[in-house]
């Protein structure tokens, strides 16, 4: 399995430090990166998708209340849950710098209230094993070099018959020859390219964060497949872009489950295309036990060597700065309300 480097952490919080700060103010240090206004509309976008799809998990029967979110950056999904769904949660972000602005993005797409906020590394998640009811997280999966891990550590941390959902995540398109990486925005000859419809046959997108040295990794269905394998029950949605027939498979005892109808793949072969998924880990979740389990962390110091412990949760100090780990004595900063819960080389990063 690939891990992301600490310089890939790194270049996620200083990138988003900056970008944060262009989409908050009129300054313009990423030319080729959204402005405040571009980046509203975004957000405003995502939060219809995700309201669409979380009503969708709603009718399934599908409970999310103490939902916890990977890779939040500005919050507006889990913003626009709350909102909606009257439900409670924590957000996660390698970047505190993202997780700050939620509150001016909040102001700005009028939300009254801001989650509850963490800054983690999804490698190794500040919880106790068997613990969260439902896991989401959107656009993300691809900022690692391999979803596997992330995966397999979501999976540790949820409770016995709980939820992963991801969506908005790319699956491999085999006719592609990358010669170089467009920004977000596209530049004029970019443009030029996209009209005439061959700009995604010979580019690939992420420009700006892959110069800051940023992963932005497209997976095959197989690399996919085998991240999954780790779930008991997966439902997956295969979608090629821009547009196509999409296609459903359910995770079975086959080895190779993960095959969407031969249209659906043609197209995602030649032209991209993205993947959703339901996960639910085996086992039955015991009602009493359903005590918002987000209040209580764990040190991923401490967790990540005593793998198969329930080891105790970190105490908050008495002047509410810090949260501590009594059995390693690490001291867990608390900046603005956010508490930075990271392993000792990812601690680091914020000094
Ligand atoms: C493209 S953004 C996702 C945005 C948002 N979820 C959405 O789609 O609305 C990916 C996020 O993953 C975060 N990230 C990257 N590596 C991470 C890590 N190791 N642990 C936690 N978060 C990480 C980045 O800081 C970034 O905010
Ligand atoms: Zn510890």
């Amino acid at each position: 399995m690939k891990y992301q480097t600490i310089n890939n952490k790194i270049a996620e919080v200083m990138f988003r430090q900056k970008i944060s700060k262009q989409q908050l103010s009129s300054t313009t240090a990423l030319p080729n990166e959204r402005t405040y206004k571009e980046s509203a509309k975004e957000l405003r976008n995502r939060v219809k998708r995700t309201i669409n799809d979380f009503q969708d998990l709603e009718k399934r029967g599908i409970k999310f209340n103490y939902y916890f979110e990977i890779g939040s950056e500005y919050c507006e999904r889990p913003m626009a849950l709350e909102k909606k769904f009257k439900i409670k949660g924590l957000a996660s972000d390698i970047s505190l710098s993202s997780l700050l602005a939620a509150s001016d993005f909040a102001k700005k797409l009028k939300f009254e209230t801001v989650p509850k906020r963490i800054v983690c590394d999804a490698y190794c998640l500040p919880f106790r094993n068997n613990s969260l009811p439902f896991i989401f997280c959107y656009q993300t999966l691809h900022h690692f070099p391999d979803p596997k891990p992330i995966i397999n550590e979501i999976y540790r941390v949820l409770a016995p018959g709980g939820y992963f959902f991801f969506d908005e995540e790319p699956v491999k398109q085999i006719l592609n020859i990358p010669l170089w990486r467009r920004p977000t925005c596209l530049r004029p000859w970019e443009k030029i390219l996209k009209y005439i419809g061959i700009l995604p046959f010979i580019s690939r997108i992420g420009k700006t964060e892959v110069d800051h040295g940023i992963l932005e990794e497209v997976f095959t269905l197989k690399t996919w497949q085998k991240a999954l394998q780790v779930f008991e029950k997966a439902e997956v949605t295969i979608k090629p872009f821009p547009f196509g027939p999409q296609s459903t498979v359910s995770k079975s005892d086959n080895v190779n489950w993960l095959k969407p109808k031969l249209s659906t793949y043609l197209l995602v072969t030649c032209w991209g295309g993205g993947i959703r998924a339901l996960c639910q880990k085996k086992g039955y979740r015991i009602k009493s036990n359903i005590v918002n389990p987000l209040e209580k962390y764990t040190c991923p110091v401490c967790q990540t060597n005593k793998k198969n412990e329930n080891i105790p949760y970190l105490n908050k100090s008495i002047d509410n700065k810090n949260y501590l780990c009594s059995l390693c004595k690490t001291r867990f900063p608390i900046i603005s309300g956010i508490p930075i819960i990271l392993p000792i080389k990812e601690m680091k990063i914020y000094g």
